[in-house]
């Protein structure tokens, strides 16, 4: 693993987090089970991994909890998120303090490192801003948690706005930001802003259902070919240019390796309950950017495009499908 410090936090962090929800929920979305998902925590710890993000949404605070039982507490950071109800502009800033202390005992810790309010609209943040910051800050106080946090609701804010804004205000340590090789334009919404106040980075939709799953790849890029966003040329194979000698070995390899090397970008979440995932994804972020050629190529290719590839599970607090 190599390791990186995690904006103002001082965490020092390895740059590959494994994130605990998505589609995968560490294979509990896709009919694994405990044991499986604990054995997926585990083979990232002996991978060097030290971050995992879940939520209360996500239903995987508890294996969480459960597996990092075998490690002392001070060798993982653990960063969790409160119910999306509390990200709404009507939320009432008391019930958060009730939330949090829900996901400490889901966890069976005293504190986590990170608590991020999850998920909030641009239209929400002013309340997220003024309301429920300083309640939080109150708790942080008491020691529950460490930094406090912000995740965008990507699919429902294309153009950054929640971060762009956060990431200046000085109240969050940390942000989570969706960034892939069809959605790029985070380079100018947010990591420069980040960069500037060392707010630390989280990135998400690196790779999501579009860069896993080829037929809904070649069917987005298709549609977008079709629509006169991208050269029809491209259609065919979107990105086969990437995968060859010296290059990427696989598509979801470069979807890994273009995110890692940007500048600003910190760690990079990945989502699986696939332990041969777990490990190629690992090797992903650890290698060299790809050949510049094609890391260029993809910019001016797709440089343009917004929000492709950004879709959502819809979760309760039980990390349920709705
Ligand atoms: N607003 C928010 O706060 C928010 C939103 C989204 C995500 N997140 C966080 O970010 C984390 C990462 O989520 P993500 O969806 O963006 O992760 P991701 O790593 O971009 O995508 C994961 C998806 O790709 C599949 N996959 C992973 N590695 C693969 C490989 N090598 N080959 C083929 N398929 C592969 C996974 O299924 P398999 O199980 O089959 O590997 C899963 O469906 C989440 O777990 C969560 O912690 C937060």
């Amino acid at each position: 693993m190599q390791y990186t410090t995690l904006g103002r936090t001082g965490l020092r962090v390895g740059v590959a987090g494994l994130g605990c929800g998505g589609f995968s929920r560490l294979g509990l979305g896709t009919g694994g089970n405990e044991a499986g998902a604990i054995a997926i925590i585990h083979q990232a710890i002996d991978l060097g991994v030290n971050l995992f993000d879940t939520a209360a949404a996500y239903g995987t605070e508890a294996v969480l909890g459960r597996a990092i039982k075998t490690v002392p507490r001070d060798r993982v950071v653990i960063c969790t998120k409160a119910p999306f109800s509390w990200s709404s502009g009507r939320a009432d800033p008391a019930g958060i303090v009730a939330s949090l202390d829900q996901s400490l005992r889901e966890l069976d810790v005293d504190h986590v490192d990170v608590y991020q309010l999850h998920g909030v609209p641009p239209a929400s943040y002013g309340h997220a801003l003024e309301a429920l910051a300083p309640v939080l800050i109150r708790e942080r106080e008491k020691g529950k948690f460490r930094f406090l946090g912000i995740t965008e609701t990507a699919p429902h804010d294309l153009q950054h706005e929640t971060l762009h804004r956060a990431a200046q205000d000085g109240v969050w340590d940390v942000v989570m930001v969706g960034f892939s090789m069809l959605h790029q334009n985070a380079r100018t919404r947010v990591f420069p802003q980040t960069s500037a106040h060392g707010v630390g980075t989280l990135l998400m939709f690196a790779v999501r259902n579009i860069f896993s799953q080829p037929g809904r790849l070649a069917a987005t890029l298709r549609e977008l070919a079709e629509d006169g966003q991208i050269a029809a040329a491209l259609a065919d194979d979107p990105l086969g240019f990437l995968v060859h000698p010296g290059g990427a070995s696989t598509i979801v390899d470069a979807a890994y390796r273009y995110v890692r090397h940007e500048p600003g970008v910190e760690i990079v979440l990945f989502g699986t309950g696939s332990p041969e995932h777990l490990r190629t994804n690992i090797e992903s972020l650890l290698k060299p950017k790809l050949p510049e050629p094609d890391h260029h190529r993809i910019g001016e290719l797709f440089g343009h495009l917004i929000g492709v590839g950004l879709d959502a599970p819809h979760l309760t607090r039980a990390g349920k499908v709705k």
